[in-house]
């Protein structure tokens, strides 16, 4: 029994880690390219088909193509400066040589080379914000996940886009603002808004993740999926992030709800007997309970105790 009841309950926390974090491969979360960088990372960028319109993550020229892509779309917007914050140096400068992972931005980087440093991008937002939380992803796919995050730390033109603050944003669209309120607790200074990509460089990215596994809550958003703690909390649940129920979680729960049924039905069995007994002795003129001074005359009728015991072991 004890064996049985540790067995449930391991099962209970396996289905609770199961509903929490929902692994599927990128292929079942994302249709294509574009439901990719449209999905993963909540409003930030939008897909743009026309490459003379949109921005790519990564590149190998000596010259940045963002930068061009920047003076059509934003010809007073300022690059010289590292508009957003969260990991980011203030200013766009050049880094030493120990600037290898991100060596695209090498010349005028918005992040140190400490910042640019795969072991601390892959942590550097909490756990919840790790890539690799459904598993190690192939090396194909890592990358992409790498030069997202080199892109967001070093670029110098990604915080045109910057939500609350941004020179990119269209203020009737009511979703961000130009300026930055520094006293209104809802502007933050990290978070970007709607900026274009390539389509190409989506799809490759879908390409070279599609068989690796990912966290599909919500879309496959990030953001929703990093509110997932990374590990089941096991002496007090945690937090249900997610509400409608999965099949999978329905069939991992039935085996523990039969095994309830079928103990209560046992213990009705055995009161509803024993309660029987109760009532056939107390008919017959021969109690059970019977008050203490009369017992002890009584003991070697005891058998029917037996009995009863013997019911309740079925
Ligand atoms: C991507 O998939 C979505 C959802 O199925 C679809 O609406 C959209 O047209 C697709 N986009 C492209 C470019 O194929
Ligand atoms: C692509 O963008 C460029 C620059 O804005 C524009 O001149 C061109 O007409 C666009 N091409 C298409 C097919 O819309
Ligand atoms: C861009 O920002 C930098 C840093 O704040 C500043 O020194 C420079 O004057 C700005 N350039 C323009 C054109 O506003
Ligand atoms: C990245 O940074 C960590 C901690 O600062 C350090 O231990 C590690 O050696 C660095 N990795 C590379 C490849 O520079
Ligand atoms: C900035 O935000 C504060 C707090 O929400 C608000 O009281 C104030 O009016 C805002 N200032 C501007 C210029 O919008
Ligand atoms: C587990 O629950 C406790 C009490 O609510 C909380 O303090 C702790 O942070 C939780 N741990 C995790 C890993 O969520």
């Amino acid at each position: 029994m004890r064996g049985y009841s540790l067995l449930l309950h391991l099962l209970l926390l396996a289905s609770q880690a199961a509903a929490q974090l929902q692994c599927q491969s990128f292929a079942q979360i994302y249709d294509n390219g574009t439901e990719l960088c449209e999905n993963m990372w909540g409003d930030a960028f939008k897909v743009v088909d026309n490459i003379s319109e949109a921005y790519t993550m990564w590149f190998f020229d000596d010259q940045n193509p963002n930068a061009p892509i920047s003076q059509r779309l934003h010809p007073t917007g300022n690059t010289s400066t590292c508009n957003l914050q969260y990991l980011h140096k203030t200013l766009p400068t050049a880094e030493g040589d120990d600037f290898t992972e991100c060596h695209p931005w090498k010349e005028a980087s918005c992040c140190s080379s400490n910042t640019a440093n795969v072991t601390n991008l892959l942590n550097g937002y909490g756990p919840g914000y790790r890539w690799d939380r459904c598993g190690t992803l192939s090396q194909a796919c890592e990358r992409f996940f790498v030069q997202e995050a080199c892109f967001y730390e070093c670029s110098p033109h990604i915080g045109l886009y910057r939500r609350y603050g941004g020179h990119a944003c269209d203020p009737a669209s009511g979703q961000c603002t130009n300026v930055h309120n520094a006293s209104n607790p809802g502007h933050n200074t990290w978070e970007v808004f709607k900026m274009p990509i390539r389509r190409d460089y989506c799809d490759a990215w879908w390409t070279a993740c599609r068989n690796d596994m990912f966290c599909s809550n919500s879309g496959g958003n990030y953001f929703a999926c990093a509110l997932i703690p990374t590990t089941p909390n096991v002496t007090t649940p945690p937090p249900e992030v997610i509400t409608n129920e999965t099949t999978e979680e329905k069939e991992v729960l039935a085996p523990g709800l039969i095994a309830l049924v079928v103990i209560l039905g046992i213990l009705l069995v055995a009161v509803a007997g024993f309660l029987c007994i109760v009532y056939r002795r107390e008919k017959s003129g021969n109690p059970i309970f019977t008050p203490l001074k009369d017992r002890e005359s009584k003991m070697p009728s005891q058998p029917s105790i037996a009995m009863v015991n013997g019911k309740v072991d079925v």
